[in-house]
C-alpha cells in the first residue's frame, strides 16, 4: 500500500443517461495523457467501464485503463492507490456511491439540461449530505452535459442557471455539447480526443478537464 494518499473523484448523480460513464472514461483518458497516474472503479453493474478498458486491452490501445469492479472493502481499496481514482458509480448501487462518496475528495455531477434532471441533482445533494454528516465532506461539482448546440433552444441556459443557484456546490461554466464524436468514440473503446486532435467537443472537453484539475499540467 502506497504512503501517498489518492485524489479521488466520483463522478455521479441520481439520473441515468446523463453522461457518468462517457465523462469518467474522458477524463481517465485525459489524466493518463497527463502523465497521471490513473485507476477507475466502475461501480455500476452495467459495467460499462469494465467493457471499455477491456475493449482497449483487445485491441491493443494505449494508454491502458485499469478498471475495477466493486470491491468486498471498497472504502479500503479506493484509499489503497497514491495517484488520481475516478470512481464510476450510478443509482443501481446506492451502497457503493455512499461509500464512495464518504472518500471523495471530489463529487462531479453532469446534468443533462432538463427540469427532472435538476430536481434528481437536488435529491443527489440530500443524499451527499447525508453521508457527510457534520464532516467537510468533498467538494461538489456540477456541469451540463449533453448541451444543445442551437442557439435557439434554451434549456440549457436555463438549467446551467438553476445549477448555478444551488448551495455548497460550485457550477463548472464550461457546458459539455452533445456531439456524436462521443457516441463514436465510445464504441470503438477510445476516448474523444484518440479520434480527433482537435474540433469543438476536443477543445470543450478540455477546457473542462482543466477546470476540474487545474494543477495539472501537460507532461514536457
Ligand atoms: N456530451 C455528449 N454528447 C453526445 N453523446 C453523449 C454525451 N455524453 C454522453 N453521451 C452519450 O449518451 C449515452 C449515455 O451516456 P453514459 O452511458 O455515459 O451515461 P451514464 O450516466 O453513465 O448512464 P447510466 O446511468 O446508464 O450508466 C451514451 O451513448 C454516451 O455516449
Ligand atoms: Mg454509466
Amino acid at each position: 500500500m502506497s504512503t501517498k494518499k489518492p485524489n479521488i473523484t466520483v463522478i455521479a448523480n441520481l439520473k441515468g443517461g446523463s453522461g457518468k460513464s462517457t465523462v469518467t472514461f474522458n477524463l481517465g483518458l485525459w489524466l493518463l495523457n497527463m502523465g497521471q497516474d490513473v485507476v477507475v472503479y466502475d461501480l455500476d453493474p452495467q459495467g460499462t467501464l469494465s467493457d471499455l478498458a477491456e475493449i482497449r486491452a483487445e485491441e491493443e490501445y494505449e494508454p491502458a485503463i485499469t478498471a475495477y469492479q466493486n470491491k468486498r472493502n471498497l472504502i479500503k481499496h479506493l484509499q489503497s492507490h497514491s495517484g488520481q481514482v475516478l470512481v464510476d458509480v450510478g443509482a443501481s448501487n446506492m451502497e457503493a456511491m455512499k461509500k464512495a462518496i464518504s472518500v471523495a475528495n471530489q463529487v462531479i455531477i453532469p446534468v443533462p439540461p432538463s427540469q427532472p434532471d435538476v430536481w434528481a441533482t437536488q435529491r443527489f445533494l440530500q443524499i451527499v449530505d447525508t453521508v457527510r454528516g457534520k464532516k467537510k465532506g468533498p467538494k461538489l461539482y456540477t456541469f451540463v452535459n449533453r448541451a444543445d448546440t442551437h442557439y435557439a433552444v434554451t434549456e440549457s441556459d436555463e438549467t446551467e442557471e438553476l445549477l448555478g443557484q444551488l448551495p455548497n456546490i460550485t457550477l463548472i461554466p464550461h457546458r459539455l455539447c452533445q456531439r456524436t464524436i462521443y457516441r463514436h468514440s465510445l464504441s470503438e473503446g477510445l476516448g474523444i480526443f484518440e479520434l480527433s486532435r482537435s474540433g469543438k467537443a476536443v477543445e470543450e472537453f478540455s477546457t473542462f478537464a482543466k477546470a476540474i484539475f487545474p494543477k495539472i499540467k501537460a507532461k514536457s
